[in-house]
């Protein structure tokens, strides 16, 4: 039996593959080009870190990562997850934290949010290794819970490194952590997403999507997080 295609691997799944438009379904909401919430735009910079991994290459950060230490979460993971795809890609995609499946296989996204992560940037005229995906966290925690204040800032100075190296042309902040995160806020990401935002000195142009385990539990949702994709090709485009 021959492996399936990608089609079918998504329906046996339960997963509706995302088909790429010109046009928003009929149904659409609306993208609020908002300032709304307190966006923030130009100002978000991740906070100064402890550790300096700022001269290390893919190599020496990927080996760093892989015996760090530096918080609780090295007892209990499996494995470390750096990240994976394109290392110059134009899209780096930052996700929350490893779950189960990554945890296991040490690869981010390769679960059942992954494989909704997939089709959305299928739909919008990527795959998967021409883009970059990393985490906030490279270790998964416990249950899956929200990540704490000490793990992301013992995390941080790794994602720096990232988002230096890969020198992206977007960011997708992909869900309510990665968002805070990144910009710096705790706005509800509701209001976050919809704008186009900026991250750090080179004001790169980053874009906010609801993650897929939330669209996976929220459908209707998926309507939103198509806008975003969208928002996102145009920002990465420069316009
Ligand atoms: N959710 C995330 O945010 N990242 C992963 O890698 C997997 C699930």
């Amino acid at each position: 039996m021959g492996i399936p295609a990608h089609g079918e691997y998504l329906q046996a799944m339960g997963i509706q593959q995302w088909v790429s438009r010109d046009r928003p379904p009929a149904d659409a909401f609306e993208v609020q080009a908002t300032e709304e919430g307190g966006a923030t735009d130009g100002a978000a910079v991740l906070q100064p870190t402890a550790i300096d991994v700022s001269m290390l290459d893919w190599a020496a950060l990927e080996a760093r990562v892989s015996a760090c230490e530096r918080c609780a979460l090295h007892a209990t993971r499996q494995r470390t997850v750096f990240g994976s795809g394109d290392r110059s890609a134009d899209w780096l995609i930052i996700g929350e934290a490893p779950g189960a499946d990554e945890d296991l296989q040490g690869e981010p996204f390769v679960g059942r949010a992954g494989m909704l992560l997939t089709a959305m940037l299928q739909a919008v005229g990527y795959r998967r290794d021409q883009v970059y995906i990393t985490n906030i966290l490279k270790c998964r925690p416990p249950r899956n819970r929200d990540p704490l204040a000490d793990e992301v800032s013992c995390c941080r100075a790794y994602l720096e490194r990232q988002i230096e190296l890969v020198n992206p042309r977007l960011i997708l902040a992909v869900g309510r952590i990665a968002a805070h995160n990144l910009l710096g806020t705790e706005t509800a990401i509701g209001k976050l997403r919809g704008t186009v935002h900026h991250y750090g000195k080179d004001r790169i142009p980053l874009v906010v999507v609801y993650h897929p385990a939330y669209l996976l539990r929220s459908p209707l949702e998926k309507r939103k997080a198509w806008e975003d994709l969208k928002l996102a090709r145009q920002a990465a485009a420069g316009g």
